[in-house]
């Protein structure tokens, strides 16, 4: 198995700040992979650095084995990564459909065929009977849908969430567990998720990354990562 994403060495500071300390990983071709630990941790950061927003200050970052480290958001976007943003980013007075159309636009110059791809990945979404609400007028849950649908109708072959359970009821997170289940399964598209909150991502994850202090403490498979006690310092810390 190679691996879709690889990490070597990633640095970022902010001054003195060293957010990010030489991290390294792969993901691999249809895993949920969960990026956890606690705030502060750099797990944004290093989101950022893999989706062009930020340019690491050491070390690299490949996509489907091509250099990457650098490159700017849009470029990441066309060659098949997309995001979702842990503070929910959507342009509030345009509708849904109008949303999606712009990730849809990512991939198409018709006007036509990014609204069909808006329905589309809409319905897929759960807000196919909201798309000519203004998005503004949504429920958090639904604008957290409506990010996840621009993102899908980018068509990535990689698709990075920062904590989207964050703020949910516990039936909104479930829904979200579940599409995040049906984005592996029915569109084969790999995940990785960036969670501050280990219960959900667990069970959610082949496999999960652990960052603590800029640094990566663990790897592994849920079970093996929550009995780690590394891991399980660093999250009493936080208490
Ligand atoms: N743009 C920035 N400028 C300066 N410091 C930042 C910036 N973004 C994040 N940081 C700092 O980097 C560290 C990691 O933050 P972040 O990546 O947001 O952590 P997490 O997402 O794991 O909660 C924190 O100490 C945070 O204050
Ligand atoms: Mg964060």
């Amino acid at each position: 198995m190679s691996a879709l994403l690889s990490l070597r060495g990633v640095t970022k500071r902010f001054g003195g700040l060293v957010a990010n300390r030489d991290v390294t990983f792969d993901v691999h071709e249809g895993e949920i992979v969960g990026l956890i630990g606690p705030n502060g941790a750099g797990k944004s950061t290093l989101f950022n650095c893999i989706a062009g927003y930020f340019s690491p200050d050491g070390g690299k970052v490949f996509f489907q084995g091509r250099d990457i480290t650098g490159y700017s958001p849009e470029k990441v976007t066309h060659l098949g990564i997309a995001r979702t943003f842990q503070i929910v980013k959507i342009f509030g007075n345009m509708t849904v459909r109008e949303n999606i159309m712009v990730g849809a636009f990512c991939r198409t110059w018709s006007v036509s065929r990014a609204s069909e791809e808006a329905e589309a990945w809409g319905t897929f979404v759960g807000l196919g009977g909201k798309l000519d609400y203004m998005a503004g007028e949504l429920t958090l849950a639904e604008q957290k849908w409506l990010q996840l649908g621009r993102a899908l109708a980018t068509r990535p072959r990689l698709l990075l969430m920062d904590e989207v359970f964050a703020g949910l009821t516990q039936a909104e997170i479930k829904s979200a567990v579940n599409l995040i289940k049906r984005i592996k399964e029915e569109k084969g598209i790999t995940v990785l998720i960036v969670e501050h909150v280990m219960d959900v991502v667990m069970p959610l994850s082949d496999r999960v990354i652990v960052l603590d202090n800029g640094e990566k403490i663990a790897e592994g498979k849920p079970e093996e990562v929550s009995r780690d006690e590394r891991v399980i310092r660093a999250y009493l810390g936080e208490e």
